[in-house]
């Protein structure tokens, strides 16, 4: 199998820390873009110094691709997928009647116009950068969340930024197949992460909903980060050939 070097938003987070370990372990290489904190990439570069680079990038910041390209290019590294796990949400559960015009605006700048400028960002890198050897390597996998078909009472602008994000898969998987670049969106449904940094009256709201679907995901517990990595490494590996602009909801059985 050929290794991979891909770009990972949001790498230091619950799910992107857990997909770079799994691409670093199989001798893949990559680029882990972080945010604020950096402690659990701290220990993923320190283990796998050769195969590692990080950046701190906003993904806000429409210069975000140039940022990142300059970098690799740098670092004579030619990267072939995009996961873009990058996402806030809002701790903010007010309804939508009470809720601020800035909370909604920042929830759908960063999820939403972030993903754009992402995408928009690595696109063109790709086109820019590709050798041959690598074109059918090329993957990009979006977060969505199941919220994006359940909508999410008190939640309603991450819900829609979400819903947006899959959206925009299924129009690109139609843009990018003359590239042979395959994107799909992984929408999971509740996944157990340490929520420890979390406000504390957000952790209840948080709490309340966790025990709530429990009662109706079939397979009885949440995903795992690595049930999300599982499902990540496939989707972005040469074996799959065929499958674009899906969008796959890990639920656990739940509709
Ligand atoms: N966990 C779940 O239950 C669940 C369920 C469904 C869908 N999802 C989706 O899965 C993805 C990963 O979730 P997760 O649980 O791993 O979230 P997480 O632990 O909160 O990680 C998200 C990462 O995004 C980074 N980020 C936030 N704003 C950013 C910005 N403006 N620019 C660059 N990076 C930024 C954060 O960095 P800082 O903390 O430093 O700001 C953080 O490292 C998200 O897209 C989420 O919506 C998660």
């Amino acid at each position: 199998m050929m290794t991979k070097t891909t770009i990972i938003t949001g790498a230091n987070g619950n799910i992107g820390s857990t997909i770079a370990a799994k691409l670093l372990d199989q001798g893949d290489s990559v680029a882990l873009i972080y945010h604020g904190s950096r402690n659990r990439i701290d220990s993923l570069i320190k283990q796998y110094p050769q195969n590692t680079l990080s950046l701190k990038a906003d993904i806000k910041d429409a210069a975000f691709g140039n940022k990142i390209s300059s970098v690799l290019t740098k670092n004579r590294w030619v990267a072939d997928t995009l996961v873009h796990t990058a996402a806030m949400r809002s701790y903010d559960h007010s309804s939508l009647a009470e809720s601020e015009p800035s909370v909604w605006r920042e929830v759908i700048e960063t999820n939403l116009l972030g993903t754009y400028n992402v995408l928009r960002g690595i696109l063109r890198y790709f086109a820019n950068s590709t050798q041959q050897n690598q074109a059918s390597l090329r993957r990009i996998i979006l977060f969505g969340s199941d919220v994006s078909r359940l909508g999410l009472p008190y939640g309603s602008a991450y819900s829609a930024s979400k819903a947006a994000i899959s959206n925009i898969s299924r129009s690109l998987s139609v843009e990018l197949s003359k590239d042979m670049i395959l994107i799909n969106t992984i929408s999971p449904g509740p996944v157990e992460i340490d929520d420890s940094d979390f406000p504390e009256d957000y952790r209840k709201f948080r709490k309340q909903y966790y025990q709530d679907m429990l009662k109706k995901i079939p397979l009885k517990r949440f995903a795992e980060p690595e049930d999300v990595a599982a499902l990540t490494l496939f989707l972005i590996s040469e074996e799959n050939r065929y499958i674009t602009g899906e969008e796959f909801f890990l639920t656990g059985g739940k509709r």
